[in-house]
């Protein structure tokens, strides 16, 4: 599995619900990068999509606790109220049923905090959008390079909106 996620400089992801920044050239990233694959994503992160709904061309598990009732193969039924690219997940446990060894799955995590931490574990790649500004923020991202992980490609700087980005590749430290 893979994570990909949009960073400030301090790794900050997210305030009140929201991104930090409208970056259209990383939403195009974002959209190359996950289209036809699976994506993630915690229950918060999807109610803050456009119209709540999962994103196009992509299938989309989303965490909830609150609304699994039947699990996955209920609401696989009964279509999800995410729209109909959308599944919901109860647990990780669930999730590995439906994706099976986490860590060889080909799909995104997509955020946001909470799903990132409980599942960073099982990736070993991270694309990571990094800003060079700082924004306030209430939801972080693990600090990857103080965990050993290693950027092993940054793409020329990108501007938008005044604001100076990065397209970043991290692979996890080789034990
Ligand atoms: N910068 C980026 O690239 C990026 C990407 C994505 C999101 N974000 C930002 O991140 C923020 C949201 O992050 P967040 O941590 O508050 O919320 P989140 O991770 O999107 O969603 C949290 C919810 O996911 C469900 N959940 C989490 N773990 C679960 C598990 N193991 N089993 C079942 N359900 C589980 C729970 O839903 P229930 O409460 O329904 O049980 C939990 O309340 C927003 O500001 C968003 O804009 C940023």
């Amino acid at each position: 599995m893979k994570a990909i996620v949009i960073v400030d400089k301090n790794w900050g992801i997210g305030r009140e619900g929201k991104l930090l920044a409208h970056l259209p050239g990383d939403l195009k990233y974002f959209k190359e990068k996950t289209m036809g694959h699976t994506l993630i994503m915690g229950r918060t992160t999807v109610e803050g999509l456009p119209k709540k709904q999962a994103l196009p061309g992509r299938k989309t598990l989303v965490l909830t606790r609150s609304m699994a009732v039947g699990g996955a193969e209920q609401s696989d039924q009964d279509g999800c109220i995410y729209g109909e690219n959308a599944r919901i997940c109860g647990s990780l446990e669930e999730l590995q049923r439906l994706l099976g060894d986490l860590r060889k799955s080909d799909a995104f995590c997509a955020g946001g905090a909470s799903v990132y931490e409980q599942l960073l574990p099982y990736c070993d790649e991270a694309l990571v959008t990094v800003m060079e500004q700082e924004f306030p923020a209430d939801r972080y991202f693990p600090n990857l390079p103080q965990m050993g992980w290693e950027a092993v490609r940054v793409s020329e700087p990108q501007e938008e909106n005044g604001v100076v980005y990065r397209f970043c590749v991290y692979r996890r430290p080789k034990k």
